[in-house]
């Protein structure tokens, strides 16, 4: 009666065993991804949704601008100096308008960014600053048609002139708001024949730089007010439900699944990666060693690159950063050769050059993109200023902290710098002295850092997690426990093979009955 028992109990704890070892390695796992998988997913049930659509706290946006000390002497042939002066503040809001959603588990939506001056983050600085810097919009105008037709130069020199009005050489004087967001006034009024040309082209085909201005006389140029004016996309997104490895890549923009841009390349045109608000979570047994998004402003996919797992406001995330190889030249990284098909200098193959990418195929316009002050660029584009460029990895390089679970970034930062040729030309008087080089007009740096109320959630759920996954353990144990337990009473009741005598005193504590086995001694 008693062997029954507890062979039944063996039975039962045995199944209890299988039950448990079932759940831990399979069940427990699954059931959690499922759930984190409904909260992250793009769905307007998921918790993550809301903060998706309109981040609940604004990006920021710095800038900073490279002074140029001694324009004089640069006119006459001398080596910029420069000084970095930043950063100009602003507050990034960002929204999403959803279009629809797609067949294939996407969602398609516009993104609108605005940007507002933050004044306390700028210290001293003001947006009525004064500046001196390259003439960004000169020197692409200049620059294309010197390319086009090196011999016209001079004549459309004299219509740029008026254009640009008080052009007595390269460099721009202005105020940092109107450099930025305001723009400065260019002029189609003058009497010049090859001004019609000029203003006749923008009319067709004007770059998102330029707006037209109200008087219809002219337009207003600034680096980045069609950003804060129009709204980018559509971009089509995937939203991770069916599955989410895939959570927040982009699979189209503007209605393009490929950049036709870089020559029609299969490589460089390659939509890869998310719009960087958003990853899929990671799988720990499987961490992607490239990180991908996708970056419209220079018409292609960039990576960053798996350094290690980290620790940020007290959680574990794992940390990537942009590596060498992302803007490598062609002959360090093969693959590259698409980004630089063109010349952007008389001196050199833009293929030759570490770290830079022209960006004429993407924007229409001789501007290249880089790191800050040429971080992980090649070293002899240094050689052309007289100090006030300086890399330093601590305060140009790319990078993001990334919540495992989640995929939330923790902190993220994003830079930029600009860049555009100034190149001798004899036949234009402003550019007839000074000497040839890739001109840094200022970078930015769109940073991201989750406020303490959203890292307080998420401490939360990881405890959740926690005992979620003490809740698996402990059933395992306890069914390992149950079942030693009920081997044990099996055993001493016979049914199982009895451990030796005296050999084992636990076997004695154990035992049910230990006076009827004293008892039998006698
Ligand atoms: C959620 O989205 C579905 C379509 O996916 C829609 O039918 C529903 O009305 C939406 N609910 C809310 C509250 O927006
Ligand atoms: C920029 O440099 C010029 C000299 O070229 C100087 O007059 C001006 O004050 C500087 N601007 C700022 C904001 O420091
Ligand atoms: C959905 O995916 C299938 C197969 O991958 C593809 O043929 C189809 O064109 C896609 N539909 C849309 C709307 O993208
Ligand atoms: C150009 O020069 C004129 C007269 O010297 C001045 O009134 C005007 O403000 C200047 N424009 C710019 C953009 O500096
Ligand atoms: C254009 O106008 C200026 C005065 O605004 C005048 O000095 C110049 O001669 C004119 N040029 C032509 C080609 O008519
Ligand atoms: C895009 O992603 C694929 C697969 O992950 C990779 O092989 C390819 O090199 C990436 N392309 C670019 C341009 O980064
Ligand atoms: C991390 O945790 C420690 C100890 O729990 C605490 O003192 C510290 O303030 C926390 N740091 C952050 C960034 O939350
Ligand atoms: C680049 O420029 C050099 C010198 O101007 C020229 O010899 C070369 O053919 C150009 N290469 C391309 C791809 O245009
Ligand atoms: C680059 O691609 C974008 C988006 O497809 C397009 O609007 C733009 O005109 C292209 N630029 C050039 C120079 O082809």
């Amino acid at each position: 009666m008693l062997g029954k028992r507890s062979k039944m109990f063996f039975g039962i704890s045995l199944g209890a065993l299988v039950v448990s070892v079932i759940l831990a390695a399979w069940g427990f796992p699954k059931i959690v991804s499922k759930q984190i998988q409904k909260n992250v997913q793009i769905d307007n049930s998921s918790a993550m949704f809301e903060k998706w659509r309109k981040m609940p706290m604004p990006l920021t946006f710095n800038i900073y601008v490279f002074n140029v000390t001694n324009a004089e002497d640069v006119n006459n042939g001398a080596k910029p100096k420069l000084q970095e002066i930043g950063p100009y503040s602003y507050k990034e809001y960002r929204e999403k308008t959803i279009l629809g959603y797609g067949d294939n588990d996407t969602v398609s939506y516009m993104l609108q960014k605005t940007f507002v001056f933050d004044q306390e983050a700028s210290g001293g600085l003001s947006e009525d600053d004064e500046v001196t810097v390259i003439h960004f919009s000169y020197m692409a105008a200049i620059l294309t048609v010197n390319d086009m037709m090196p011999s016209i130069s001079g004549v459309v020199n004299g219509a740029l002139e008026q254009f640009f009005s008080n052009l007595t050489d390269p460099f721009l004087r202005v105020k940092v708001r109107d450099l930025f967001f305001d723009g400065i006034y260019l002029n189609c009024a003058g009497n010049h024949s090859a001004l019609g040309l000029v203003c006749g082209k923008l009319k067709t085909d004007s770059p998102p730089t330029m707006r037209p201005a109200e008087d219809g006389k002219g337009y207003y140029w600034s680096m980045f007010s069609h950003m804060n004016r129009t709204p980018s996309g559509p971009y089509e997104m995937i939203r991770g439900r069916d599955n989410v490895k895939e959570l927040g890549h982009i699979v189209s923009y503007k209605g393009k699944r490929f950049m036709k841009n870089w020559s029609n390349d299969q490589y460089c045109g390659m939509i890869n990666g998310s719009d960087s608000s958003i990853f899929p979570p990671i799988d720990e047994n499987d961490v992607p060693d490239k990180l991908y998004t996708f970056e419209p402003e220079v018409c292609r996919s960039l990576y960053a690159s798996l350094v290690g797992k980290s620790s940020m406001a007290n959680m574990s995330a794992y940390y990537y950063e942009i590596s060498r190889d992302a803007l490598a030249s062609k002959s360090a990284n093969p693959d590259n050769k698409c980004f630089c098909r063109k010349n952007w200098s008389a001196n050199h193959d833009g293929c030759l050059i570490m770290g830079i990418l022209n960006l004429m195929p993407c924007q229409d316009a001789p501007a290249i993109a880089s790191l800050p002050h040429f971080y992980l660029a090649s070293e002899e584009l240094l050689e052309y200023f007289d100090g006030g460029v300086s890399p330093d990895k601590e305060k140009h390089n790319t990078f993001v902290y990334l919540e495992p679970v989640t995929g939330v970034v923790l902190k993220g930062v994003r830079r930029l710098q600009f860049n555009i040729e100034l190149r001798n030309m004899e036949m234009v008087p402003q550019l007839e002295k000074v000497s040839t080089g890739l001109f840094p007009l200022l970078w930015i740096e769109e940073g991201a850092e989750l406020p303490e109320s959203v890292l307080q959630e998420l401490r939360q759920s990881h405890t959740l997690l926690s005992y979620v996954e003490a809740v698996r353990w402990a059933l395992l144990a306890l069914a390992i426990i149950a079942v030693i337990v009920s081997a044990v009473a099996v055993a001493r009741s016979g049914l199982l093979p009895v451990w030796p005598r005296n050999a084992n005193s636990v076997s004695f504590i154990l035992s049910p009955h230990p006076t009827s086995d004293i008892n039998k001694v006698h």
